[in-house]
């Protein structure tokens, strides 16, 4: 009696939950020892509960019974084990997209709704006004924001075999003067984007390392909200050199905030925060673009930038207007009003602390 003999006898012990497959090759025979007058099978089950567990443990004692000289004890043993998970094929994605990529630059925050997205849209287009070349990709896989603050919903970006057999390279939408791509290109309006864990973590790379962009200055990320794995691995898989950090000058905002600073800080990822940009720091009216009202509270970014040891690189109030135009898909960056002037002064203070490091 060998141990290859036992494994043959059970290889006929069928799985009626799992199409029939024998217990051998779904894996689960863990061990089998046999010693003088004693067979011991050892059974492995994943986590969740299978309700043919007893069953299979009677099928494999009869198999064994059946096929083993008389008088052998036979002992049948479970243990529980996380099934190995099938391995997903790797996304042949590498960086050959990004080389010619001066700077990317996130824009994170571990808060949701302080602004982001709008100051990632003003911001590309304002350093696309002095001059750089730049880039953004909307990394927000799950609302994505970028169609409907450029007005490029709809849009389709066309798609060029790479170099390599098999392999596709998007271009990126071009307007006001910024190469944009965001994944919302590629759903239907209104479509729920219902990708969870590492197949959002893979659509968001493509929109970054797919893509055609081409030599750049900069290029933006728009990042997703929260400081959850998807920021560490999109932070650690692409070049990503540091970021830009915006909040809003609430004191609950702070611990947000702080999240977003650990987490480029943390020393597995360790990159430099280039500055934080405090966003809706006063709320100013239409009508009186010299008024300032301090409705979250006055100083704030400016306490937080202190508090976290980095520099405070701008101020956008809070306007009806940057609303309306983010809305409009005409973001304020592209005007002369005030609130536009922030912007490019921002711009400007961004990429000084960026060519600075
Ligand atoms: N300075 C501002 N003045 C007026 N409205 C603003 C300003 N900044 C942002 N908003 C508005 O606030 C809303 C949220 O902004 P935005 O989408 O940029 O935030 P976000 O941080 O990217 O959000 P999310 O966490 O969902 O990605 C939008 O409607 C935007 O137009
Ligand atoms: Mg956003």
């Amino acid at each position: 009696m060998t141990e290859k003999e036992v494994f043959n006898w059970l290889s006929q012990v069928e799985h009626p939950g799992k199409d029939d497959k024998d217990i051998v090759s779904l894996g689960m025979v863990e061990e089998v020892a046999v010693s003088e007058g004693k067979i011991s099978v050892t059974l492995a089950f994943g986590k969740r509960p299978d309700p043919l567990k007893n069953y299979l443990e009677g099928a494999v004692r009869a198999a064994v019974y059946r096929n083993a000289p008389g008088g052998t004890e036979v002992e049948v043993k479970t243990v529980v084990k996380e099934a190995p998970k099938p391995k997903k094929p790797a996304l042949d994605l590498n960086l050959d997209q990004v080389n010619e990529v001066a700077h990317i630059i996130g824009v994170a925050s571990g808060k949701g709704g302080v602004g982001k997205s709008t100051v990632a849209v003003n911001l590309a287009i304002a350093l696309a006004r002095l001059g750089y070349r730049v880039g953004l990709a909307d990394a927000d896989v799950y609302g994505p924001s970028v169609p409907l603050m450029t007005a490029t919903e709809g849009a389709v970006p066309e798609a060029e075999a790479g170099e390599e057999e098999g392999k596709e390279l998007f271009l990126p939408i071009e307007k006001y003067g910024v190469k944009w791509m965001s994944i919302g290109y590629f759903a239907q309006p209104g479509q729920a984007l219902i990708w969870r864990g590492p197949m959002a973590c893979n659509a968001l790379k493509q929109m970054i390392l797919q893509v055609k962009w081409g030599p750049l200055d900069f290029l933006l990320i728009d990042m997703p909200p929260g400081t959850g794995d998807i920021h560490i691995s999109l932070v650690n898989d692409i070049p990503m050199e540091g970021a830009v950090i915006v909040t809003t000058p609430q004191p609950v905002a702070l611990a947000d905030v702080e999240k977003g600073v650990d987490m480029f800080r943390n020393p597995s990822i360790n990159r430099p925060i280039f500055g934080l940009v405090e966003n809706m720091a006063w709320f100013t009216p239409e009508e009186h673009p010299e008024e300032k009202y301090f409705i979250f509270g006055k100083d704030g970014g400016a306490a937080m930038a202190e508090r976290f040891g980095i520099d405070l690189l701008g101020q956008i109030p809070l306007v009806q207007s940057i609303r309306e135009a983010g809305d409009s898909g005409e973001p304020v960056a592209l005007g002369t009003r005030p609130d536009s002037l922030a912007f490019l002064e921002l711009a400007r203070k961004v990429a000084d602390a960026v060519n600075k490091e």
